[in-house]
């Protein structure tokens, strides 16, 4: 597996690598949500690309830039195991030069659930995807639906700005008792980790009650708000009954809608999302 920093070093690397490439961007501090889109990339490709940089850009000043968990040696070592056959590790000075100022940023999309709590975050994922896409050149990309608005966001920006790449969304990979796998999740102290079910448990309480045959999104965002008020270490920062494809807030549920949400374990921000119909 080879290591590389520079884009010139990442052109001559790829070059050599054989096609199809397949391509999955991350921040690091890897778990198996990661490695699972690692192996999916290792079956359906000849080469597996995988970047690892912590991207200031979708950061809120508030947020947790600075306290973002790294460990490169054991990401290497993770990526290698799976077999990823090249590594790009980007520096902020590689990514942003001096004077950088042009944004990649998708409209609609980006303006409800994460765009809302978070302003500036989708247009600083969308503008690194893009330059990753264009340094990489993959036929195939991967992400995860754990980060669906993110996933439905790159979707509509790889076809408006007609990048040749392929997007494959893989599934949510959890814990056990149902969390979803995530680098935050270390973060949280024993308490908080065992109070951070709730929101896979708000979730799958909604995805039943749809099941009974529940359709109103009014009655599916109350059965979730309530199981998250009632966990006492969590604060409900918002919940969502969205279309699948536009992400607009339902009335009631027809087709395929997405129940998504974000809270506050502790000072931990988690989110997590099912998909219905
Ligand atoms: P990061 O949070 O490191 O996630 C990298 C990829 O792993 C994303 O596509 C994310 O959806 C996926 N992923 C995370 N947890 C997962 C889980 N439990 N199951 C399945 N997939 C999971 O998302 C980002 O980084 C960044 O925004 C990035 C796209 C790299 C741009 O900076």
């Amino acid at each position: 597996m080879q290591v590389v920093t520079t884009n010139s070093e990442l052109r001559l690397a790829r070059n050599s690598l054989p096609e199809p490439i397949g391509f999955v961007p991350t921040m690091g501090y890897l778990h198996e949500g990661h490695l699972s889109l690692a192996r999916r990339s290792k079956e359906e490709c000849a080469s597996t690309v995988a970047s690892i940089f912590v991207n200031p850009t979708q950061f809120g000043p508030n947020e947790d830039l600075s306290k973002y968990p790294r460990d490169l040696e054991r990401d290497l070592r993770l990526l290698a195991s799976v077999g990823v056959e090249l590594v790009w590790t980007p520096t902020p000075e590689v990514m942003y030069p001096p004077g950088f100022q042009t944004w990649v940023t998708v409209e609609e999309l980006a303006k409800g659930l994460e765009g809302a709590s978070r302003p500036g975050h989708m247009r600083g994922v969308s503008t690194v995807v893009a330059k990753l896409f264009n340094a990489v050149g993959p036929q195939k990309a991967y992400f995860g639906q754990k980060d669906a608005q993110q996933a439905a966001v790159i979707r509509r920006m790889t076809k408006d700005l007609d990048f040749p790449i392929e997007i494959v969304v893989c599934p949510i990979i959890r814990e056990t008792d149902g969390l979803a796998m995530s680098s935050r999740n270390a973060y949280l102290n024993p308490e908080e980790r065992q109070a951070a079910t709730v929101l896979f448990r708000a979730l799958s309480a909604a995805q039943s009650a749809y099941k009974k045959g529940e359709r109103n999104a009014e009655t599916l965002l109350r059965t979730m708000t309530e199981i998250i008020h009632a966990e006492p270490l969590a604060k409900l920062q918002y919940v969502s009954c969205a279309d699948y494809d536009t992400l607009e807030e339902l009335e009631t549920v027809r087709g395929k809608a997405l129940l998504s949400m974000a809270a506050y374990v502790g000072k931990t921000r988690l989110i997590d999302n099912f998909v219905i119909g």
